[in-house]
């Protein structure tokens, strides 16, 4: 019998299967060969619109000019030295730039590290250093990081916490402000009902005063796009503050003007003790900060912070462009207008497919949660699994996200032309009739 001819996709795979581990997951079985702005080129020649953005990575497209001119004047000039071993500009300048932009009218300084899960242990660090506390106060839903005191602060156990326990001590946790599922149990509103669990937390479980801070994504990431209601953040800042408890804002994934704004805090004009940062930050380069106020970042030790390749130069260049664009003129605006006429489609489906439950955001964050029915409010996980396999057959690339897999998010690139957003969301509402309808 004669075997047929595998694709470059089907040798790739093979090849993947058998020397890189299952638990390194893959949302599509597609295997990149170039990409270009909202367009990604596979190795078979299938071309995908990219609404997932490397994960949330490429707020300013795949290989933004802007970008790629630093990267190539710095390639010429050094790639390494160890910020520790020989100073260089470009992390200074980086942090410059980080702390101008950062809200919060005091003095800031930046410490520069190569992933999210890194920023979010040098901010726990950062806090006990400065408050002598030692407890840590994070939310359901919430996504942190892979490393040990990250996944601790993590919520979705499946596939995050499986097996990977024991994690670290001194973690405590509360719900989440999720309007759509809030049960409301103390009184009146979903911020109420947080706020006053928070309190009660402080009753049965940890000593106000042993609490270094309190983490959270200003609209969760992986968790599923919850929106809090805009009281929420404020009020949380104000629980901060009368106990003495530093508010860190982990804005790996709301970052960068993906929710209109530079960081989704501005929204609420609430001022992070700390801000965490990374993902779009570098457009594709490995970089992630902590940024805060100057007296909290002087708390620790010499020799306290750092890493081999924290702030890597290449890193550093490709953020400073980064921010060039993100504040070159109308580029928040048209993050919001399109956040804008996301959400508006979004709505029109929604009133057409009674899978969707709540289709919710912020800014260009913007997501659609899948339910059995809108009563029971039961997640439709394996509907939403059917429907972005059905997107991408039909060459959108788009990710779910939540603990129950049931909400599908919106990453594109915020550099996408009115007409290839239509192109995307008239593929999604195919991909829902035909699992839906
Ligand atoms: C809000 C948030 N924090 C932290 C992280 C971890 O970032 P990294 O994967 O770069 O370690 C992520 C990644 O998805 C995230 O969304």
């Amino acid at each position: 019998m004669e075997s047929r001819v595998l694709s470059r996709t089907e040798e790739l795979l093979n090849r993947r299967r058998a020397a890189v581990p299952r638990g390194v997951f893959n949302v599509a079985p597609i295997f990149a060969d170039s990409a270009e702005g909202v367009w990604l080129h596979d190795v078979d020649g299938k071309t995908y619109l990219d609404f997932a953005g490397g994960l949330g990575v490429l707020n300013v497209g795949h290989r933004h000019p802007h970008v790629l001119a630093a990267l190539r004047a710095q390639l010429d000039r050094y790639l390494h030295t160890c910020f520790h071993v020989a100073m260089y500009e470009p992390y200074v300048a980086l942090a410059e730039r980080l702390n101008e932009i950062t809200p919060g009218d005091f003095p800031k300084k930046t410490m520069l590290v190569n992933s999210g899960a890194e920023a979010v242990e040098n901010a726990v660090k950062i806090a006990r250093a400065a408050t002598g506390r030692k407890a840590v106060i994070t939310f359901e839903h919430a996504f942190h990081g892979r490393t040990l005191l990250g996944l601790s602060l993590t919520s979705k156990v499946d596939p995050y916490k499986v097996a990977f326990g024991p994690f670290a001590p001194e973690v405590y946790r509360v719900p989440y402000p999720y309007p759509y599922r809030c049960p409301q149990k103390h009184s009146g509103t979903c911020t109420a009902h947080v706020i006053a669990t928070i309190e009660e937390a402080f009753r049965v479980q940890v000593d106000a005063g042993d609490v270094a801070a309190v983490i959270i994504e200003p609209v969760t990431g992986e968790g599923g796009f919850i929106v809090p209601p805009p009281d929420f953040l404020p009020a949380l800042a104000d629980l901060c503050r009368r106990h003495g408890i530093l508010l860190i804002a982990d804005e790996v994934q709301t970052g960068f003007g993906r929710t209109g704004r530079v960081f989704a805090v501005d929204h609420a004009g609430v001022e992070p003790d700390l801000l965490v940062a990374g993902k779009s930050l570098a457009s594709g380069l490995p970089l992630a900060s902590v940024t805060g106020r100057a007296d909290l970042m002087e708390a620790p030790q010499v020799g306290g912070l750092g890493g081999t390749y924290g702030g890597n130069p290449l890193a550093c260049v490709a953020a400073l462009a980064v921010i060039d664009v993100l504040q070159s003129e109308g580029f928040l605006e048209r993050a919001q207008a399109l956040g804008a006429n996301v959400l508006a489609r979004f709505q029109t489906m929604q009133r057409r497919f009674p899978v969707i439950g709540e289709v919710r955001g912020l800014g260009a964050m913007v997501g659609m949660e899948l339910v059995e029915d809108r009563e029971s409010k039961t997640p439709a996980r394996a509907a939403t699994a059917q429907v972005l396999a059905a997107c991408l057959e039909r060459g959108l690339l788009i990710l779910k996200s939540g603990v129950y897999d049931n909400v599908i998010r919106i990453l594109v690139p915020l550099v996408i032309s009115d007409e290839d957003l239509e192109r995307g969301l008239n593929v999604l509402e195919e991909a829902l009739a035909a699992v839906a309808d």
